[in-house]
């Protein structure tokens, strides 16, 4: 599958840059979190894993300092000098490559031009971390072409950078951080604030994830998100004048008991706000538990949760997502469904038995349409590696 789609590009390449001479190939794949939801720009835990449909790009050194941007899922193409990359509302997803192209050079790396087609599979604007994918395998196509070395956590933080401060979106690091790191079979647990992870076997024998996709999308940039993010800060900002503990940094740094204790302090909707994230957090330590020890009815329970603290408390939900998890609950063999990712539309994901997949796609799909008038998209997500050259 993905030998097929490298040929088409390299094919490509060839059409518009001459010849597929010293070309290199890259990958890298979307996400799905399976719970820690709005905790990682709140200092918080996150348990993503990377999924199997991926953005890729094929690229060639320049002797100059020229950038030629190209994708296959889109008509507009971008040329830019290095010496001179300005975000540019017209150049659209070309600003992601622009933005990690900056971020280099504004690190000091002095960077060779290069032209790249990228390629994706990853829906747009659903959740699934299409803009991660896109900085990471543009960062690291950039840094084996000019031949610079990064530590491997300088990736997506620098990517997060380039995000924030380009693209102008106050994302916190938990994409770029499984899209560069995630395992086969395998979620990561990141302490967000830390940054130490650790791996935990995610392959339940019987049991797979399904994503669904409500085809609603979300504009990240234009949503609440960046104003989420204020709303906590305010609220950490609030609870540390009455919590004399200089350690506080971010809501996840207080407790349960801390939070109860001051929660009247708080104006709404900010204390449904540090509700959510603080019981989330929580969450995701107990969700760690139950897939080491594979207690997918307690894991699905904690999805469910999830859901509804982020509809309810931190109301980033949508009708059609609410449908769509209340839809998947009803089938026999499902432990747990949840919205996965910033919210606002996108996808969500469901633990299904395997054997209640068919049931699942079939009867989710039909109450989906028949209440919001959109066929909705399904597929079985398998766990992948991070970003790498091909
Ligand atoms: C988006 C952001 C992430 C994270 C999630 C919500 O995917 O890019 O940093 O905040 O939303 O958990």
């Amino acid at each position: 599958m993905i030998q097929k789609r490298i040929e088409n590009l390299k094919e490509e390449f060839c059409k518009s840059y001459g010849s597929s001479d010293n070309i290199r190939v890259f990958n890298a794949p979307g996400r799905v979190n399976i719970i820690g939801e709005h905790t990682d720009y709140n200092g918080g835990l996150v348990l993503p894993v990377a999924i199997d449909k991926s953005i890729l790009a094929v690229a060639r050194v320049r002797e100059d300092r020229i950038l030629n941007l190209k994708s296959m899922n889109f008509s507009m193409e971008v040329s830019a000098s290095l010496d001179d990359i300005r975000y540019r509302k017209e150049d659209d997803w070309a600003n992601y490559p622009k933005g990690v192209a900056w971020v280099l050079e504004k690190e000091g790396l002095k960077l060779k031009g290069a032209d790249i087609i990228f390629e994706g599979e990853i829906p747009i604007g659903s959740g699934l971390s299409s803009s991660a994918a896109i900085e990471v395998v543009s960062m690291i196509t950039l840094l084996k072409l000019s031949n610079k070395k990064l530590p491997l956590k300088k990736i997506p933080l620098l990517c997060r950078k380039a995000e924030n401060e380009f693209v102008g979106v106050n994302c916190g690091i938990m994409d770029q951080f499984i899209v560069t790191f995630g395992k086969k079979n395998h979620a990561l647990i990141l302490d967000c604030k830390t940054l130490d992870y650790k791996l935990v076997p995610f392959q339940s024998k019987g049991t797979i994830l399904i994503v669904g996709n409500t085809k609603v999308k979300r504009g990240l940039a234009n949503s609440e998100y960046n104003k989420r993010v204020k709303e906590c800060a305010e609220g950490v900002k609030i609870l540390k004048e009455y919590i004399n503990r200089e350690e506080i940094e971010f809501l996840s740094d207080i407790t349960k008991e801390e939070f109860s204790r001051y929660r009247d302090k708080i104006p709404a909707p900010i204390d449904k706000r540090c509700e959510h994230v603080i019981n989330e957090n929580e969450r995701v330590r107990q969700a760690v538990d139950c897939l080491e020890k594979g207690d997918l009815e307690n894991l699905g329970k904690l999805l469910n949760a999830s859901h509804y603290s982020l509809r309810d408390l931190y109301e980033v939900s949508c009708r059609e997502l609410d449908v769509m998890v209340e839809s998947s609950l009803k089938i026999k063999g499902v432990y747990g469904a949840r919205m996965t990712g910033a919210g606002f539309g996108g996808c969500i994901i469901a633990l299904v038995g395997e054997k209640a997949k068919e049931e699942f796609v079939k009867r989710v799909g039909r109450d989906y349409q028949r209440k919001l008038g959109i066929k909705p998209d399904f597929y079985t997500c398998q766990v992948g590696d991070g970003a790498k050259e091909i």
